[in-house]
């Protein structure tokens, strides 16, 4: 019996050692452009399944049908989400290839509003998807998800005129009274979307 114990105790800290071997000398590779081993895209693909399951599941809907929602929710869309979950017919963007896991394309792929909803409010750990609901309230959460929901069937065209009607967006102009700036005058406040000339600079191709 002693024996056994002593030999598992032995099999533990070489395994620990092992483990810290490997971890210290660097050799696992945190690239992007490095795809998990197969077992580890299992595991992690389980564990985050299950984890939204289950916190989907515990949340109730509102009529996701009201047409002004979703038009909201379609510029929300055009400002937040295309860049890596594409448009009708749009085949691909700058920053989706290079991201691991890919985003899926949500204009071909269809998900339960649930877990769209918890989804986008909580992000995703290690995987590039933002936590919205950090800055956004729960309201313009559902507006997203009734666009979503209805976006698998639309075309280029539909799609486009729906954010060209989408009303402008409240909480970016409220963003920028909060942080006291006069919009349009030296705006450098609301720097996630309406800042083009500041980009102008910055990002050459
Ligand atoms: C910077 C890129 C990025 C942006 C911007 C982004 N996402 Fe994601 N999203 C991801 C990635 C990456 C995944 C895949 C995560 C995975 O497979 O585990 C994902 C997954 C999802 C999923 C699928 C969840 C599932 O069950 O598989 C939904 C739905 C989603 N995002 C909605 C949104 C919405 C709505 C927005 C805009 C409000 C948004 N995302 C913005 C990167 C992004």
């Amino acid at each position: 019996m002693t024996r056994r114990l002593s030999v598992a105790v032995l099999a533990a800290v070489a395994l620990c050692g092992g483990v810290l071997f490997y971890v210290g000398y660097g050799f696992y590779d945190v690239g992007a452009d490095m795809p998990h081993w197969e077992i580890t895209r299992k595991v992690m693909e389980t564990v985050r399944n299950r984890s939204i399951a289950v916190r989907a599941s515990r949340i109730e809907p509102p009529d996701l049908q009201d047409e002004q929602l979703v038009l909201k929710g379609a510029g929300q869309y055009a400002a937040m989400c295309v860049n890596c979950h594409l448009a009708p017919e749009q085949a691909n963007s700058e920053i989706r290839p290079g991201l691991y896991p890919q985003p899926p394309n949500l204009s071909e792929q269809r998900f339960d509003p649930k877990t769209v909803f918890w989804v986008t409010k909580h992000g995703l750990k290690m995987t590039g998807m933002p936590a919205w609901g950090l800055g956004h309230d729960d309201a313009t959460i559902w507006s997203i998800v009734a666009f979503v929901t209805k976006l698998p069937g639309l075309s280029a065209e539909h799609y486009k005129d729906m954010v060209a009607r989408a009303p402008p967006d409240e909480e970016m102009q409220s963003m920028d009274k909060k942080d006291g700036m006069k919009p349009g005058k030296d705006d450098k406040s609301g720097s996630g979307m309406q800042m083009p000339t500041e980009q102008k600079g910055e990002h050459k191709h």
